[in-house]
């Protein structure tokens, strides 16, 4: 089936480069891109038409660090920095997913707001709970959310209530693989929550089936300096934290690591070495004290960053919040160095929530031929001097200021899921 949208597209075809086509035609093939441009392309004149007019068609978001089981909590319990917050109140709302009908109600509540900001892809963390897992993955999936889910395996330092032993983990997980659906646009991801929370044993195991099975991985990294001291202690024999996961196999190619807030350069090219994607979570970062990650210099350096809302330790589900989140936490690390480094600007935020998260899935570089449409749709004709501003300041005004109210439509994977 052949579709044409028009409106005022913008999209991040590189870091830093925006691309913006006043009045322009997407057309759509099967819900596939097959061109963008001023002009409509001759085959199109018959195809379903959707005129967005004076409209705003942006690429839509990839959260690539999330807690869904977190979700309950989100904006309350930022007093407490990391290990403190994880012990008194994440776990105690984790273990709540072991009731499968309050986990149906929380992940289809959740998967709206997703949509209704615009998240069409995640890389998310479920609980340790296998059927509350499943059950994520489906609300995902009903919402029209594409990416990948993780089952969280912890057989130390939980807490009563929230660990699993080493042996129920490996087979839960095995189960929970088994049973997953190789067609679905919810794909599994093994998640090891962080190497506190897994034992040698099972860190082995899960980087044996990461290899037999050809399986993404994803956990935390360097988040927090008491964390990065208490890895020293469990694993004396690794120089650095991602040594602990590298020893497993569980640091290759695609796998992605929450944070990176205190990695130093060698740690950096370790992660520029093995291919692995940074999820910068900068509003977490703040609300958990953890620190300020050098994003600019990994991007300097060639290090593929993309970012997370890590809600609940993120109090911001829309990315677009998220982005203007890092660009301004970029410029704190800026005067913090004292304007040694430098700062990210819109575009460079924008990429980073965008395309960047977008090749995690196979996609290509912003609104790219042959990949099904991940767009939204940005009504902003309310706000103050619309019609005198440039597309480009419209733009720039939506990522800092627009909300769900004003996504009009999203598209995921070609299919419209809001609108
Ligand atoms: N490290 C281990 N678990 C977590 C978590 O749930 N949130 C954050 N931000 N860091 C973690
Ligand atoms: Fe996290």
């Amino acid at each position: 089936m052949r579709q044409v949208l028009h409106g005022h597209i913008i999209h991040a075809p590189e870091l830093g480069k925006l691309e913006i086509i006043e009045n322009g035609y997407m057309h759509l093939e099967d819900g596939r891109i097959a061109g963008l441009g001023q002009e409509l392309l001759p085959g199109w004149a018959d195809g379903e038409r959707v005129d967005y007019g004076d409209r705003l068609i942006m690429q839509s978001f990839c959260d690539m660090h999330l807690h869904a089981p977190q979700y309950p909590m989100l904006g309350m319990g930022m007093d407490l920095p990391l290990l403190e917050w994880l012990n008194t109140y994440t776990f105690k709302t984790e273990a709540r997913f072991k009731d499968v009908d309050y986990a149906r109600e929380v992940y289809r509540r959740l998967a709206q707001e997703l949509v209704s900001n615009g998240t069409t892809r995640v890389c998310a963390f479920s609980s340790l709970h296998l059927e509350s897992t499943r059950v994520l993955m489906e609300e995902f999936e009903k919402a029209g959310i594409c990416g990948y889910v993780g089952k969280v395996n912890m057989d130390r330092n939980g807490s009563p209530e929230l660990e699993e032993t080493t042996e129920d983990s490996i087979r839960d997980t095995i189960a929970w693989l088994d049973g997953c659906d190789p067609s679905a646009h919810i794909q599994p991801i093994l998640t090891p929550r962080f190497t506190p929370s897994c034992t040698d044993e099972l860190m082995a195991e899960l980087g044996r089936l990461a290899k037999a099975r050809g399986l993404r991985v994803q956990s935390h990294l360097s988040e927090n300096t008491s964390e990065i001291a208490w890895v020293r202690e469990l694993h004396p024999d690794c120089p650095q934290y991602w040594e602990s996961y590298e020893k497993y196999g569980l640091f290759g190619s695609h796998t992605v690591m929450a944070h990176c807030v205190h990695s130093d350069a060698r740690e950096r090219e370790a992660i520029r070495r093995n291919n692995v994607v940074v999820a910068h979570c900068p509003d977490s970062n703040i609300n958990l004290i953890s620190g300020v990650a050098p994003i600019r210099r990994m991007l300097d350096e060639g290090i593929w960053v993309t970012l997370g809302s890590d809600i609940a330790g993120g109090a911001i589900l829309p990315m677009m919040g998220v982005i203007a989140s890092a660009i301004r936490s970029s410029k704190v690390r800026r005067i913090s160095e004292n304007w040694g480094v430098d700062f990210l600007t819109v575009a460079e935020g924008y990429y980073l929530g965008t395309t960047s998260g977008a090749k995690y899935f196979g996609s290509g570089n912003g609104f790219a031929c042959g990949d099904g449409l991940h767009a939204i749709v940005i009504d902003d004709r309310h706000y103050v001097d619309t019609g005198r501003l440039s597309v480009r300041d419209r733009f720039e005004r939506a990522i800092y200021r627009a909300d769900a109210n004003d996504i009009k439509a999203v598209y995921s994977e070609g299919r419209k899921i809001k609108g």
